[in-house]
């Protein structure tokens, strides 16, 4: 879809896909919300966030990750290089569940049908960078977080890389946060690994053969 979009549609599109967000009343969330939270980032992020859902903080500001995890993300962030400007940031509920309770399937599945895909279309990113189990188990259903954190997966052109949610480091950091400094660090090889795959797939982009070499020369008898 994104393919055949300029990239002035694709940003029309997918604010109006925030616009609807904010106004949802799809499923009960919606009841216990301040703000939803649609996401936020460049609609040409070559890297996708997915989280679970707001929390007390998001939900207070209309931004997803902006509580202490969301500080702790932009610090894994800033140990490959980059800042939070640079992708986008979205969950898989836009709305805050009562008490930070787990999203229930019917919320998931009303949100993700909604919204969700319809943002990874339009964004097209080249990373799908899941944190916790239920981004996660959209992509990857049925695996465990323990087995499969840092482990990609290529498919539909992209790769998938499932990795903690940067909450359950925190609560954990002695365990937790030496595997998702590594973790954190595939994204950049898996960047550079997926632009070059691009680039050799694109038409054209196959390298020319080279020039003839030259005729051989007679050789001289004088
Ligand atoms: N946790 C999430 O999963 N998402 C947020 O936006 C904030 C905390």
């Amino acid at each position: 879809m994104a393919e055949a979009m300029t990239l002035q549609e694709r940003k029309a599109a997918l604010d109006a896909i925030a616009a609807e967000i904010l106004v949802c009343t799809k499923c009960p969330l919606y009841t216990g919300r301040t703000r939803a939270v649609p996401g936020a980032g460049p609609i040409d992020a070559e890297i996708l966030f997915i989280g679970e859902g707001p929390g007390f903080h998001e939900d207070k500001q209309g931004l997803p990750f902006v509580g202490q995890a969301g500080k702790f993300l932009e610090e894994l962030l800033a140990g490959i290089g980059m800042n939070r400007d640079q992708v986008f940031i979205t969950n898989v509920v836009k709305c805050r569940p009562p008490q930070n309770r787990d999203p229930l399937p019917l919320e998931v599945d009303t949100c993700t049908a909604n919204y969700l895909y319809r943002q990874i279309d339009l964004i097209n990113p080249k990373i799908i960078v899941t944190l916790g189990r239920y981004s996660m188990g959209l992509f990857f259903p049925k695996a465990k977080i323990t087995a499969i954190h840092g482990k990609p997966k290529y498919e539909d052109g992209r790769y998938y890389l499932p990795l903690f949610h940067p909450a359950a480091v925190l609560r954990n950091m002695a365990v937790l946060k030496p595997q998702a400094v590594a973790d954190f660090k595939k994204i950049p090889e898996l960047l550079k690994e997926i632009r070059k795959k691009q680039t050799e797939d694109k038409p054209g982009s196959s390298t020319p053969p080279p020039p003839p070499s030259e005729p051989p020369k007679q050789l001289s008898l004088f």
